[in-house]
């Protein structure tokens, strides 16, 4: 803005401009005397004058321009003109600066919701992100990054990622994107506060982001990608050796019947009646493969009967006499009426069965085995029906427990193998409680005992 002196010498200059040939012109007038001096004298005043008006209004005009183009600029509404303008052109100027103002602030507000919505985008992706300066700095992070980093309530960029931009591969993998401006992977293992594998995928932002942000780092948790293929490949390995045992039993016997004891019948006797139990178990385990693979292809599908658990668990405790008599064990059952719906009657005969051959198996020679059925709630109050074995066997290691019902886990491989168990039956049960939406428990006490329990939705 101009100052007090300024503005006067500014007024006094375009006085002069507009007065300065009209008053020279007088004062020759006047010299040669073509002119009066008196009237010459009122002329040269009345010019003088009217410059000196014209020149204030005009700089006012142009004043008042300037300050509106002062607050367009600045973002703040503009001013109308307090006058009449001198020109008509002026008022066009003034009306196009408030256009101009308009359209600076409706892509001012465009920018803004844009802005909001890239970090909305950001914000809301599952995987997490976090965006670096030029001097690798998180300027921002996401909600999924915050939680992998443990700190979900913190607004900005958290400093733990320091230790994360840390590791090797990612600090190679962004030496790379930095100095070839290609994006870049890396594959990290992070030990906390939970081991992870993560893959890591650096991008450039070239030109930057609005922020600053020069690279962005991708996230992904393959954990549970990870442990499914090695789950994957562990059931391979571990079907083949399951099978492997006794097929190698058997090629061992037909060896033996082909030559050493081809002529003597009480050794081919003693064989057959042998490879006719490895032939069993080989049966044993494929049904039994073939059968978690079928509850495993439906687990996404619920039931869709009703069933009488307690009518079910009489059946299945009449079936058990045969082998409580070879392990010498009594089976007690005590049911109440309890219905399960959405249910599979097959499928749940299976999980009773299973526990119950568990129980007396791997409980104790002469031992004692309990079955209860009863309505039951879950925990979260939905009501259903509550199943539990409890044996007085020796009971599983706490170490053991949490593994139990995966794929031929066994505890003691040999004994189990002896007692021709395939190690399948506990993760049978578990897929089928999955599909039933219910829950299995295990508790065991060395020494104690064991109890399993499952609850089932129902009513
Ligand atoms: N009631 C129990 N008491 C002690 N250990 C148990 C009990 N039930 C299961 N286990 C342990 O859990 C392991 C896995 O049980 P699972 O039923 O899956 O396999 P399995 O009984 O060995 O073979 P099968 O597939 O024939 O049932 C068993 O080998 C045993 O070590
Ligand atoms: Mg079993």
């Amino acid at each position: 803005m101009l100052g007090e002196r300024p503005r006067a010498a500014a007024w006094l200059r375009s006085s002069l401009i507009v007065a300065g040939l009209p008053a020279a012109t007088l004062l020759l007038l006047m010299a040669t005397g073509a002119v009066g001096t008196g009237a010459g004298f009122v002329a040269l005043l009345v010019t003088l004058a009217s410059a000196a008006t014209v020149a204030r209004l005009w700089l006012g005009n142009l004043g008042e321009l300037a300050s509106q183009i002062r607050a367009a600029a600045s973002g703040g509404a503009v001013p109308s003109l307090s006058v009449a303008p001198l020109l008509a052109s002026v008022q066009e100027v003034a009306d196009g600066v408030t256009r101009l103002a308009r359209s600076y602030e409706e892509r001012g507000a465009l920018v803004e919701r844009l802005r909001r919505a890239d970090a909305a985008i950001i914000e809301a992706l599952p995987d997490p992100l976090l965006v670096l300066s030029a001097e690798r700095v998180p300027l921002r992070a996401n909600r999924a990054a915050r939680e992998m980093l443990g700190r979900p309530q913190a607004a900005a960029a958290p400093a733990d990622a320091a230790a994360l931009l840390r590791h090797p591969a990612l600090a190679e993998a962004l030496d790379g994107a930095f100095t070839s401006g290609e994006p870049a992977a890396a594959n990290l293992v992070l030990p906390v506060p939970v081991m992870r594998e993560v893959a890591a995928q650096v991008i450039p932002m070239d030109p930057p982001l609005a922020d600053g942000g020069r690279m962005l780092v991708l996230l992904s948790d393959r954990t549970q990608e990870r442990a499914l293929e090695r789950m994957r490949a562990d059931f391979v390995a571990n079907a083949s050796h399951e099978l492997r045992t006794p097929l190698a039993s058997l090629i061992g016997f037909i060896e033996t019947l082909r030559g050493p004891a081809a002529d003597d019948p009480a050794a081919q006797q003693r064989f057959l009646q042998i490879m006719a139990e490895q032939s069993d178990r080989m049966r044993r385990l494929i049904d039994d493969l073939l059968g978690l693979s079928r509850i495993e292809l439906t687990e996404h599908q619920a039931p869709s009967g009703r069933v009488d658990v307690e009518t079910l668990a009489r059946a299945e405790t009449d079936a058990m006499a045969p082998i409580l008599a070879t392990r010498k064990a009594q089976l007690e059952l005590e049911a109440a009426p309890a219905i399960a719906e959405p249910a599979d009657a097959d499928q749940l005969g299976q999980v009773i069965r299973n526990l119950l051959e568990n129980a007396i198996r791997h409980g104790r020679e002469n031992g004692h085995v309990r079955l209860t059925v009863a309505p039951g709630t879950a925990p979260d109050g939905r009501p259903g029906v509550a199943v539990s074995v409890a044996d007085d066997g020796p009971g599983v290691a706490r170490e053991h427990i949490p593994r139990l019902t995966e794929r031929f886990y066994r505890v003691d491989k040999g004994r189990s193998r002896r007692a021709g168990g395939t190690g399948l039956g506990l993760a049978i049960v578990k897929h089928i409680v999955n599909r039933h939406r219910g829950t299995l428990t295990i508790e065991s006490e060395e020494g104690v005992g064991t109890t399993f329990r499952v609850w089932l939705p129902g009513g």
